[in-house]
């Protein structure tokens, strides 16, 4: 997620706008750039990497006196990380700072080349000031340029423009990404994607909703909601910066658990229409030369990867494998060119995963990344790269990562049936409405959460926990599992439920935990068969699932969904939320688990 900040005022501007940038750093980056405005002259730094190297490219410079001011931090969705690509974004005679995914800047921008527009970067944001500029160019005034600039780009978007043709105003837009305005007692004005930057300077704030667009100037703040001029509901702001960081959540793996649903729209944007998946970054690879897929991965992104196995060779009938990375790396793998090598890592930086993309490479297969990092070694050393788009995850126990990672390779399984014609049209329609409905599927509800906070407290001891499922809710009872030991500490393994009468049955008594995956959509009558024969031998039991289990000795019951990855990503909060609760009861570091870290560069 980018960083977007703004200022109209009497403050040297620089200062202001990258000690507003560095309190968005948490928000993660790659790049990050500056434009200031006063007495008629624009001035704008950019610098690919961390803020240092603003910060060193802007050494000289200063904007006292009044001016206006725009700020932006960019985590890579279109376009490599690179400074050409960093905004502030520039126009004849305006610049734009963007955070959010335009999805038909493809089509806006082949129609401004029609017309002669030059473009410098591959983003997709570029595609706004040159838009606005056109308008103008038509005799539109700025006003009307940007309301008609932000009717014709769909998509998400928090925007910042400044422009010579109005030299005292910056422009703003927000929809479906974050965006506050700020003032105070001296008439200052703050725009930003979060409170923390804002903290200490802006004493009101409104935060915008989404489709309000308009204008800020020194002595006014004009909003606008199809195109009736708005009353700004003004809040005292909040003080304190680590809280606002977490958006008002104890903790950044819960605010990433509950930030998913917005996550996941993100991760499907300019990708996904009615009827078809569209991958651009994938338009070289001809999937007819390609026979199997060989997926590596390690933790939770392993755990991805199981679960596309059964994705790839359901929808897109092709024979998939996946290995964990630092056993596949010293087996001496045969391999077949034929095969496209998938590595999935949330950082881009696991020391085996990328060993074992090294063998590949050497092998001569294509290969394809499933990434969070853009510019990181695993990106750069693939063929082709899909980014999951999650954001910065803070919490070492991945949540988003995973859910965009498997969103993610539900995308890539749908686009190779395409692409090797084993999807029908119809078999397409409905697996895209399940996709869409997603987001919706991920919002937490406060009755569930509450109710796993009260349960968890019966989970604080016993000999362990068997997390049990079938099909893909096996890779999620292995992932349940995993979340679990990584921040309570307490034993977990993950099984197939079909598994546990060939020996871990003999564990069974009312000391061991089973949390049982029990989804409508697959193998209902063999997951109850299993639980069941668990119940029989007195084993405590946690169903999770649509359906009713009187046998259960707890029983968190899940919506009535018709698609079995709906089922999934439902299930998957509940395993997340359950592995907090208890590591909270516990009085665990939840972001920083001992002995872990966020990515693990060494074998
Ligand atoms: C997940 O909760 C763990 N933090 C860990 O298993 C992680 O998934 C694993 O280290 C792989 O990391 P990567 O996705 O960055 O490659």
């Amino acid at each position: 997620m980018c960083g977007i900040i703004g200022y109209i005022g009497e403050r040297e501007k620089k200062e202001f706008l990258i000690n507003g940038l560095k309190e968005l750093e948490y928000r993660g980056y790659d790049s990050a750039g500056i434009a200031t405005f006063k007495n008629g002259h624009i001035s704008s730094y950019r610098a690919l990497g961390k803020l240092e190297n603003l910060i060193h490219k802007t050494d000289l410079f200063s904007s006292d006196g009044f001016g206006l001011g725009i700020g932006h931090t960019r985590w890579a969705t279109h376009g490599k990380p690179t400074e050409i690509n960093a905004h502030p974004h520039c126009g004849e005679f305006s610049h734009i700072i963007h955070n959010g995914i335009i999805e038909n800047h493809r089509e806006i921008k082949k129609n401004l080349l029609s017309k002669g527009v030059k473009f410098l970067s591959q983003t997709d944001s570029e595609v706004i000031v040159h838009q606005f500029e056109k308008f103008i160019s038509e005799g539109m005034d700025a006003k009307k340029a940007f309301k008609n600039t932000i009717e014709i780009v769909q998509g998400a978007y928090a925007i910042l423009l400044i422009t010579k043709d109005e030299p005292d105003t910056i422009f703003f837009a927000k929809s479906r990404v974050p965006l506050m305005l700020g003032t105070n007692r001296k008439k200052e004005k703050f725009m930003s994607s979060s409170d923390a930057p804002l903290m200490g300077h802006a004493t009101e704030v409104v935060y915008l909703e989404d489709g309000e667009y308009g204008w800020i100037t020194k002595d006014e703040i004009s909003i606008f909601a199809d195109e009736q001029l708005v009353t700004p509901k003004f809040i005292t702001l909040k003080k304190n910066k680590i809280h606002a960081q977490k958006n008002g959540f104890r903790f950044f793996m819960e605010k990433e658990i509950y930030e998913q649903s917005n996550v996941i729209s993100e991760t499907f944007m300019g990708r996904v229409s009615n009827d078809s998946i569209e991958l651009e970054e994938l338009n070289n690879i001809d999937f007819n030369n390609i026979d199997s897929i060989k997926i590596c991965a390690c933790g939770t992104s392993y755990h991805a990867g199981l679960v596309a196995t059964y994705l790839f060779e359901r929808l897109s009938k092709i024979k998939c494998q996946v290995e964990i990375a630092s056993e596949f790396r010293y087996k001496e793998p045969l391999l077949d060119k034929k095969t496209l090598f998938l590595s999935i890592s949330q950082s881009g930086e696991t020391a085996d995963t990328l060993e074992a993309l090294k063998i590949a490479k050497i092998a001569g297969l294509t290969s394809l990344a499933i990434c969070n990092v853009d510019n990181s070694s695993i990106v750069r050393l693939s063929d082709v790269t899909l980014l999951t788009r999650a954001g910065i995850e803070r919490g070492v126990a991945s949540t988003k990562a995973f859910a965009t990672q498997v969103a993610t390779l539900w995308l890539l399984a749908l686009y190779i049936g395409k692409n090797r014609k084993t999807i029908s049209k119809e078999k397409m329609r409905t697996e895209i409405e399940a996709l869409l409905r997603i987001p919706s599927v991920l919002v937490v509800k406060n009755s569930t959460h509450e109710k796993i906070k009260r349960l968890s407290k019966r989970y604080l001891h016993g000999h362990g926990f068997f997390f049990i499922g079938r099909d893909i809710f096996f890779p999620l009872a292995l992932e349940g599992a995993l979340k679990l030991k990584e921040i309570s500490y307490l034993h977990a393994e993950g099984y197939p439920a079909g598994e546990m009468k060939h020996g871990p049955i003999a564990l069974v008594d009312s000391e061991l935990f089973t949390i049982a995956l029990m989804p409508q959509t697959i193998l209902y009558d063999k997951i109850k068969n299993n639980v069941e024969e668990l119940s029989a031998r007195d084993a405590t039991i946690l169903a999770i699932s649509p359906k009713k289990l009187n046998l259960a000795d707890d029983f968190i019951k899940t919506s009535n969904q018709s698609h079995p990855m709906s089922e999934f990503f439902e299930m998957m909060i509940i395993m997340q939320i359950l592995a907090l609760e208890i590591a909270v009861r516990l009085g665990n570091d939840i972001d920083m688990p001992r002995n872990l870290a966020k990515s693990v560069t060494v074998e």
